[in-house]
């Protein structure tokens, strides 16, 4: 009797099996400051750290920790090296947008054959506490995506980190972990990118928005959700489109000298109390849409949770899909330069990105533009 064997896996496998994001790592001027301001203005808590203390010579790291969402921020020690040529060319931002897998080596392996450009070959960094095993490789502009693998380490942090205990603590504001990162890409890009995380990534485009529904009277940027396999990792890349006047994408590419990092999106479970506190704390957000917009907001979304009113009163943006709703704000750049900014995000079922905020959220990006005379 002849056997049919049937292969247990018949979908097309992942290639890039991902676990979530691991850590964004930030090259900064002053990373002792940064790491005040995230703590202090974020709710982040320092967890790890890595210096001249612990044997660095030319770097020191904070490893900040809040909910799932890590943050490495990073600062030269001296005039020459790749992070302060980095910093000179970009100012802050978010070098590293690293990804937790179960196997680096492979992971590496997977995405060089695809066409990936290497940034760092795979290594295995160990220490008491276990192994950690790392490989990078380019994205968009200067950006890099590490794989970490950490299933046999229990450290704080990797190994070359000492982990850090006690010390200032000003508690969390709700953030609990990373729900996308976006990337905005130079003009005609967008689809190249795409096909990059498709091609190298496996990744799926879910979602299109162009620039008929994405523009104001003067600007308009298009975007595509990339979304790895599992959807535990999404990244919409941005790029600009032609309008009357400057678009924030433009602004951006031309702070940031070039592609990188537009926004990162952290979720919570209770937006108006975290907002709420970070607003206390000193975080300044884009300014609210006009009181038409909450007027009209039930009719447009339909039955929500919340009162209008808190979130009429701290900006909070609402917006809809078949499969619920989501609320949702955004910061202003949290640093001098027009470039890296948040996002704050509570979702209730939706599964997309607030298109239907995208107008009222650029017109409030357009008057912060128009005051920094980028418009
Ligand atoms: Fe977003």
């Amino acid at each position: 009797m002849q056997t049919l064997v049937v292969e247990k896996d018949t979908e097309v496998r992942d290639f890039l099996p991902l676990n979530g994001t691991d850590h964004l790592e930030l090259y900064v001027g002053n990373a002792k400051q940064s790491a005040h301001f995230y703590k202090t203005a974020f709710g982040f808590e320092t967890v790890a750290y890595a210096g001249p203390e612990t044997g660095l010579r030319d770097r020191a790291s904070y490893v900040l920790q809040q909910g799932k969402i890590r943050l490495v921020l990073t600062t030269p020690m001296n005039s020459e090296g790749v992070i302060t040529e980095h910093i000179r060319k970009h100012g802050d931002g978010v070098k590293i947008l690293a990804l937790w897998v179960d196997d680096a080596y492979k992971s590496y392996e997977e995405t060089i054959k695809r066409g990936a450009i290497s940034y760092q070959e795979p290594k295995t960094l160990t220490d008491e506490f276990g192994e950690v095993r790392t490989a990078g490789i380019y994205t968009y502009g200067e950006t890099v995506h590490l794989f970490v693998e950490r299933k046999n380490y229990k450290g704080a942090f990797m190994p070359g980190y000492v982990a850090v205990e006690g010390g200032y603590k000003p508690g969390s504001t709700g953030l609990l972990y990373i729900d996308h990162c976006v990337g905005n890409v130079g003009w005609n890009r967008m689809n190249e990118a795409v096909k990059w995380y498709e091609d190298v990534m496996g990744f799926k485009n879910i979602l299109s928005f162009d620039d008929k529904q994405i523009n104001t009277e003067y600007s308009a940027l298009m975007s595509k959700v990339m979304s790895n396999k599992n959807g535990y990792v999404k990244f919409p890349i941005n790029e600009p489109a032609e309008g009357k006047k400057k678009s924030q994408i433009e602004e951006y590419l031309e702070f940031y000298d070039g592609e990188g990092v537009q926004h990162i999106a952290v979720a919570t479970h209770d937006i108006i109390k975290t907002v709420r506190e970070m607003k206390a704390r000193g975080v300044e957000f884009l300014s609210a849409p006009p009181k038409a917009y909450y007027e009209t907001l039930l009719e447009r979304v339909g039955k929500i949770d919340e009162d209008i009113a808190p979130l009429q009163e701290l900006g909070i943006l609402v917006d809809y899909d078949e499969e619920g709703y989501l609320l949702q704000i955004f910061t202003k750049p949290v640093q001098d330069r027009p470039t890296l900014f948040f996002e704050i995000i509570q979702r209730k079922g939706a599964q997309s990105f607030g298109a239907g905020n995208f107008k009222a959220l650029f017109e409030s990006l357009e008057r912060e533009q128009e005051l920094r005379g980028n418009l």
